[in-house]
């Protein structure tokens, strides 16, 4: 190979890669994104860092979510460390206190209070168990929520589980989309060698992006591994598992459905709801324990190998790397073209 044809596929690579998200392209705001399950917004202010922003949430007396900015615009105090006085916040620094807008409405020093003077509101959409937020610029639009009709429905038993991870929310949608890893990362918890050989079917249309391995094994342990990844949104990445009886070539005997609900914090970390669900055995919380435990078990080893990237990208900052791509990671760069088209978008609106 000549110098001119290493130079040639060096710049070639480099354009391609100008299309992908990577883990330093800018955070997608124009979306919804899971900020906190139903559970965790109490009458009790609670604070949690997410896209680029500190947030603080509780619930108000109608019992509906509220989600402020968490930095009270006195002094940059965060308002979670505050109390709830009805639907209002006061911030426990000088007592400043705000209203489900984010209007300031108690100045305690004196009885003016600026009209300016505000936190932002966030538009905020429940839909049990997950507290769906919109963090864009552009206008809201709670029919956008990414919220299958299946997720958190009557007639499954569920299980749940969170995770914060030291890695980029793009490595996270990725993984999630090439489950050949199954047979390597998961060796020892819920991976079979079948699965890196398993045919695979990749559906793009527009932002829906699928992944379906046709995988015929002995079950593991734990149960039927997924075998479909969806991207839905930035937000959200759904696996689908349908198991089958192959000799008895009926149709699916069970399902299991797992929703990946993935918040960025930061470009840095993020934070990575799962909530899985299954229609056999319900009524069975040995079981939900069972799969709660192992899905934590194969999931702290997508923690493990999303972070250990994260490491290795900061340490060689500096240095010039280009990936090699490969037929099975088609899903994964579908998606992180669609991720890259949609933050260009709003890079360009941005500077308009
Ligand atoms: S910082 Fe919140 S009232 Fe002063
Ligand atoms: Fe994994």
């Amino acid at each position: 190979v000549t110098r001119l044809q290493l130079e040639t596929r060096r710049r070639s690579a480099a354009s391609a890669a100008e299309h992908l998200a990577n883990a330093t392209t800018p955070l997608i705001r124009d979306a919804w994104y899971v900020v906190a399950t139903s559970e965790e917004v109490t009458r009790e202010p609670r604070g949690r860092d997410v896209m680029e922003t500190s947030v603080v949430f509780y619930r108000g007396r109608d019992g509906n979510p509220i989600v402020l900015q968490n930095r009270c615009a006195h002094r940059s105090f965060p308002l979670a460390q505050g109390t709830v006085e009805d639907d209002t916040l006061r911030c426990r620094y000088h007592g400043l206190r705000y209203d489900r807008e984010g209007r300031c409405v108690e100045i305690p020093m004196q009885s003016h209070v600026p009209a300016a003077l505000r936190v932002r509101a966030y538009p905020v959409v429940e839909r049990p168990p997950l507290v769906w937020v919109w963090f864009g610029e552009a206008a809201s639009d709670p029919v956008q929520v990414p919220h299958p009709s299946w997720l958190g429905a009557p007639g499954w038993d569920r299980y749940a589980g969170y995770l914060e991870i030291a890695g980029s929310y793009v490595h996270l949608h990725e993984n999630l989309l090439d489950l050949s890893h199954l047979s390597f990362l998961h060796a020892t918890t819920f991976g079979t060698p079948e699965y890196a050989r398993a045919p695979v079917e990749v559906a793009v249309d527009g932002s829906d992006i699928q992944a379906w391995r046709h995988v015929t094994c002995e079950l593991p342990d734990i149960y039927a591994v997924p075998l479909g990844s969806q991207f839905i949104s930035p937000g959200l990445h759904v696996n689908t598992g349908h198991l089958k009886n192959l000799e008895l070539a009926t149709a699916a005997i069970a399902t299991v459905r797992v929703a990946q609900v993935i918040t960025p914090a930061s470009r840095e970390r993020t934070h990575y709801w799962f909530v899985g669900h299954r229609d056999f055995a319900l009524g069975r919380p040995d079981i939900d324990d069972f799969m709660q435990r192992a899905q934590y078990a194969a999931f702290a080893e997508d923690q493990f190998a999303i972070e250990e990237i994260a490491r290795l990208e900061r340490i060689e900052r500096a240095c010039e790397f280009s990936e090699a791509h490969l037929p099975s990671d088609a899903p994964g760069i579908a998606m992180r073209r669609r991720l890259k088209k949609l933050a260009d978008r709003e890079t360009v609106r941005g500077a308009t």
